[in-house]
């Protein structure tokens, strides 16, 4: 992955809120048929909040997601960054992606470095701040190594260091530890959130792991099967600073959510399921 950020964060805390009034996306299929991905989502996230959203596959998480990033515009609706309506990409905002997109030619320190270059900092500043991020994740010492001679786990350091050099005020991550394994993901989360309690960047935090999006949100956005909204929302009031993620589901009120929003979420999964497994029917309308 490869975090990038355009223009400096917006200069005030409030200008990290995000909104979203009415907000309807519509895809034309390859057959050509118009298909409704997003239908009618309203959502509030307020600024420094860390928000995961959690819904069946094929819902449209990423969509959303794009919405909020301006990479895509609403079909009806509109979604509103700081009070403002979001156009062309929105400044202060760090990507996260669920797949790997570093630069292979480059450098971790390089990589890293790429966003401050981009801000117009000089190279020597760029490496200065990219090598303190690179110790801040755990990696001192790997600044001169590429990144096929990293393992997954410490690629997605490099790209969480690339996301927070940026300072971004709203980060935006799309399933950004799915494909990690189970211990080194809850490593990712712990030091995620660690992070995230220093500077306070509002999150949209995508995934399918329920455990992981009520171990490090505020609130947890439960979305529907196909056309997408959302369904239910959960504020999570275990306390912060949460410790380790690993520990922290074995509380009884971490079951207790757990069992609460799953049964909101099964629904729509299995809804979700029984879409696909129609293919004949088509996507709904
Ligand atoms: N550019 C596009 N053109 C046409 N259809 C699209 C486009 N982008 C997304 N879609 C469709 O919109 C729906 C929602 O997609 P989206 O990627 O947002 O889902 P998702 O919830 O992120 O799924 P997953 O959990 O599998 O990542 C899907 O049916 C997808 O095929
Ligand atoms: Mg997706």
């Amino acid at each position: 992955m490869l975090a990038r950020t355009t223009q400096p964060p917006p200069a005030t805390f409030s200008d990290a809120r995000i909104e979203l009034s009415g907000v309807t996306r519509r895809f034309t299929s390859p057959t050509g048929e118009a298909f409704t991905a997003l239908h009618d989502v309203d959502l509030t996230i307020e600024p420094g909040t860390f928000c995961a959203i959690v819904g069946p596959t094929g819902c449209g998480k990423s969509t959303t997601l794009g919405m909020i990033s301006g990479l895509d515009r609403p079909t009806a609706g509109a979604a509103r960054v700081g009070g403002t309506p979001v156009s062309g990409i929105t400044p202060g905002t760090s990507f996260m992606f669920q797949a790997d997109a570093l630069l292979p030619w480059k450098s971790v320190l390089a990589n890293v470095g790429l966003g401050p270059m981009f801000r117009h900092l000089s190279k020597r500043q760029a490496h200065q701040l990219a090598r303190d991020w690179i110790r801040r994740v755990g990696l001192a010492g790997f600044e001169n190594h590429y990144p096929h001679q990293l393992s997954g786990g410490m690629r997605k350091r490099v790209s969480l260091a690339a996301a927070l050099i940026n300072e971004p005020s709203i980060l935006l991550m799309d399933e950004p530890f799915g494909a990690l394994d189970v211990q080194t993901k809850a490593i990712m989360s712990n030091e995620l959130l660690a992070l995230w309690e220093q500077t306070r960047p509002t999150v949209v935090f995508i995934t399918h792991d329920l455990e992981e999006a009520i171990a490090l949100a505020d609130v947890v956005v439960v979305m529907t099967a196909r056309p997408g909204t959302v369904k239910a929302r959960y504020e999570i009031d275990l306390p912060r600073p949460r410790g380790a993620v690993q520990e922290i589901r074995f509380e009884p009120r971490f079951l207790e959510l757990h069992q609460q929003i799953w049964q909101s979420l099964r629904e729509e999964v299995e809804q979700a399921y029984a879409q696909t497994a129609a293919p004949q029917e088509g996507p709904r309308p």
